[in-house]
């Protein structure tokens, strides 16, 4: 079943089109699957937008919700204090790694990022350092839809008619192995993508760098998993050069790695700060947060004794609603040891992609966690993204009609199930993927 909206301007969408697009509608959702309103049941591969980590139609979310807008819907977080926001705040200070101690409440991953960023500017300004502005992230990061979190992502094509802040925003190229010169071994791919950060950093100026952001896995830039070693060492590279860590973990943080975060327990680092949204919520309900460490706190207190306003915050910031969902989804994630779920799965998650490599167009196929992207190329040595768009659209297709939902994004079927699913939910994935590719392939 489908809806032609003629009065929703979507994300991303083609403004030329509004009203002419028809947009599968769902009805229903339960566990790893939605329904359509036709009835069709669809296992989402994508896990909403890489959110739903617990699963569809948690009933404890559910009450949690329910009786916290009987309770309190909201409160003014400039003036009060709501105890369920105390709880959340205290639990995911405990979670966090190192000294990221100090929760600073959003409404989305977006928010998030642009709230680090201005903490970062913040803090330099804080410290006498006002020229210590400039930020560095990479190609194919995605960082959100704000003005600064948008300038901060580097998928080129979608900066087009979009305005963007240049000056101050450096992208470096993208740690993706599949790039690396085949005659380049992995440890020299890393040493090179390592220093095209500290030689951004020295051509910049490190008394003029603010911050490197990264997310653990680029997500959206079709799950990019950088050569090991590589997120370690360039925080060691941000230590020599007292340039801000800032870790996106608004897909990875809340279990989609097998860890609450995964800048620790996966990379080995203790960023200066981390963003998440998504999988705090498990998208119940909208919340990020913003994780900032007790040494910048310390650091802005010892500068001066002067009060200084962090001058940044929204109406929803700490909302009871979203903070009741959250609890109730953290409670979920450690009841149903759903971390461990995703670390029993993560190696036949794996192993069941990595089937897919006998079909011929599938060049790359990437997977951490439960997080994947299977890459498409038609002809690698003439590469045409349009057509390999083209191409996963009707894998896409396909594979709805076959009951699994795919939403690629370019050229790559991006995988996020629920961490709910199980051993032969992730054969199902996996089989109808096979069919999908095969299919449209077949079918050129
Ligand atoms: C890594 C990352 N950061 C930030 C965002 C922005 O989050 P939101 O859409 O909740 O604003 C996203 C969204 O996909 C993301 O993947």
């Amino acid at each position: 079943m489908t809806t032609a909206d003629q009065n929703f301007l979507r994300p991303w969408q083609d403004v030329t089109s509004i009203g002419e697009f028809d947009w599968t509608s769902l009805a229903n959702s339960e566990g790893v699957f939605v329904q359509d309103t036709a009835g069709n049941e669809l296992l989402d591969g994508p896990g909403g937008m890489w959110c739903v980590n617990v699963g569809y139609g948690r009933e404890e979310i559910i009450e949690a919700v329910a009786r916290q807008m009987r309770d309190l819907s909201y409160f003014s977080p400039w003036s009060m204090a709501a105890p369920v926001t105390t709880k959340l705040s205290e639990k995911l200070a405990d979670l966090a790694p190192g000294d990221l101690n100090n929760v600073f409440f959003t409404t989305g991953g977006s928010t998030a990022v642009d709230s680090a960023l201005r903490f970062a500017f913040f803090y330099n300004n804080c410290l006498g350092r006002p020229e210590k502005k400039h930020i560095i992230s990479r190609v194919n990061a995605y960082h959100g839809s704000t003005y600064l979190s948008s300038s901060c992502s580097g998928k080129m094509r979608e900066k087009a008619n979009m305005d963007m802040i240049a000056d101050t925003i450096h992208l470096l190229p993208c740690p993706k192995p599949k790039d690396k010169p085949a005659d380049l071994s992995m440890d020299a791919f890393c040493d090179e993508k390592v220093s095209d950060l500290e030689n951004k950093i020295l051509e910049i100026g490190a008394d003029k760098v603010a911050a490197f952001i990264a997310e653990p896995i680029m997500a959206s830039g079709g799950v990019i998993v950088p050569p090991d070693g590589y997120h370690k060492r360039c925080h060691e590279v941000c230590r020599k050069h007292d340039v801000l860590f800032i870790a996106d973990e608004v897909v990875t943080a809340f279990g989609r790695l097998g860890h609450f975060f995964a800048s620790e327990d996966v990379f080995d680092v203790v960023p200066d700060m981390i963003t998440t949204a998504k999988g705090l919520t498990s998208g119940y309900v909208p919340m990020g947060a913003l994780f900032i460490s007790d040494r910048l706190v310390e650091e802005i207190k010892s500068a001066s004794n002067e009060a200084r306003n962090f001058v940044s915050g929204f109406t929803y910031s700490g909302h009871p609603v979203a903070a009741a969902a959250a609890l109730a989804n953290i409670e979920i994630i450690e009841r149903d040891r759903l971390l461990e779920n995703v670390q029993q799965l993560a190696p036949d998650f794996e192993a069941s992609l990595q089937s897919l490599n006998d079909i011929p167009c599938v060049t790359d196929i990437r997977v951490k966690g439960l997080m994947a992207g299977v890459e498409c190329e038609l002809d690698e040595d003439h590469p045409d993204e349009m057509r390999d768009v083209e191409f996963l659209y009707k894998v896409d297709e396909i594979c709805q009609q076959n009951g699994l939902l795919v939403r690629p994004v370019y050229n790559s079927c991006v995988m996020s199930p629920p961490l709910t699913i199980s051993r032969s939910q992730i054969d199902d994935l996996v089989g109808i993927l096979r069919g999908g590719i095969e299919t449209a392939y077949n079918n050129l």
